[in-house]
């Protein structure tokens, strides 16, 4: 049991965990308005580590900011050959994922990650609101039947090459916004604009290994998350492919944290504060 401060609760009053996860969620939700929970000295570890990973996404930045996250196996799989994912990293990962999305102001995923896993993309393991859902799909390959295109549970949005699309159509309940069509698809940073343009300045980004790898190439992460649960797969869907680099010292050494999810382990790179 713990106390902290929140002004939703007396003075003096003890809460948990669950108490401490509304607390969060009502800063970010309140533009920071409402005072940082605080933990007293001697305060259990769980409640401890839930706000030193959660408390950097809760307080509002005054610019938008981009968050990507992949549960990897322990030789950098996120999925099997077959593309099956279900499921890699363990349960603490998984709420782990809700809590995120619970927090972003969009999930963003690729057109793999929809044709292979028909996610629901909604806040379920944890409480808080459904953010937006964006599917990145730039030649228009997905058809209408996925859950996210018909649920309504959240506004959703396909971000395609404008030569695929006309403004104001819609597949299923999503709608369809157009995005210039770069040298690779579509820009990172075109794709950040366009939704920091509606709003979505929290942007989470969730999968798979390609989008996530591409938007990291083209330096439009903020932060870069990765669990790694003790399974070698041995084969499969890579987590990051990156351009080639000839001698270890190039690779990216980024600041870390580190936080153990039941037997995974989450590795949180931090680029941009
Ligand atoms: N373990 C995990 O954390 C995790 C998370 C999510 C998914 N998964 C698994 O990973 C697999 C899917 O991942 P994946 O890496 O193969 O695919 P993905 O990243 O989900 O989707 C990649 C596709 O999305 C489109 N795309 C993404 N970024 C783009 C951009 N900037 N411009 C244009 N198009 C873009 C392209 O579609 P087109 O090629 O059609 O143009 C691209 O091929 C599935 O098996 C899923 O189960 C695992």
């Amino acid at each position: 049991m713990i106390g902290y401060s929140s002004p939703a609760m007396s003075e003096g009053a003890v809460s948990d965990e669950t108490s401490l996860w509304r607390s969060l969620l009502a800063l970010r939700r309140q533009d920071g308005a409402r005072p940082r929970p605080a933990l007293p000295p001697g305060a259990p570890v769980a409640e401890a580590a839930l706000l030193e990973l959660y408390l950097p996404f809760a307080e509002r930045r005054r610019r938008p900011y981009a968050v990507a996250h992949l549960g990897q196996s322990l030789d950098g799989r996120i999925a099997t050959a077959a593309g099956a994912s279900r499921w890699v990293t363990g349960e603490e990962d998984l709420l782990h994922t809700h809590r995120m999305r619970a927090l972003a102001d969009a999930i963003l995923v690729g057109a793999g990650t929809v044709r292979h896993d028909d996610p629901q993309l909604t806040v379920r393991r944890c409480s808080g609101d459904h953010p937006a859902r964006v599917v990145i799909d730039c030649e228009r390959r997905l058809g209408a039947e996925y859950r996210v295109f018909q649920d309504g549970a959240a506004p959703t949005l396909v971000l395609a090459a404008a030569d695929r699309a006309r403004p104001g159509e819609r597949l299923g309940e999503a709608e369809i916004v157009p995005l210039p069509r770069g040298a690779d698809g579509l820009a990172p940073h075109d794709i950040r604009q366009a939704l920091a343009a509606r709003g979505l300045d929290f942007l989470f980004i969730e999968g798979g290994g390609i989008t996530v790898s591409r938007f990291l190439v083209a330096g439009a992460l903020d932060r870069l998350q990765l669990t790694v649960a003790p399974i070698i797969l041995g084969s499969g869907r890579p987590s990051l492919s990156l351009p080639e680099i000839v001698e270890p010292h190039q690779g990216m050494r980024p600041r870390l944290r580190r936080f153990p999810l039941g037997e995974d382990v989450l590795y949180e790179c931090i680029f941009h504060d």
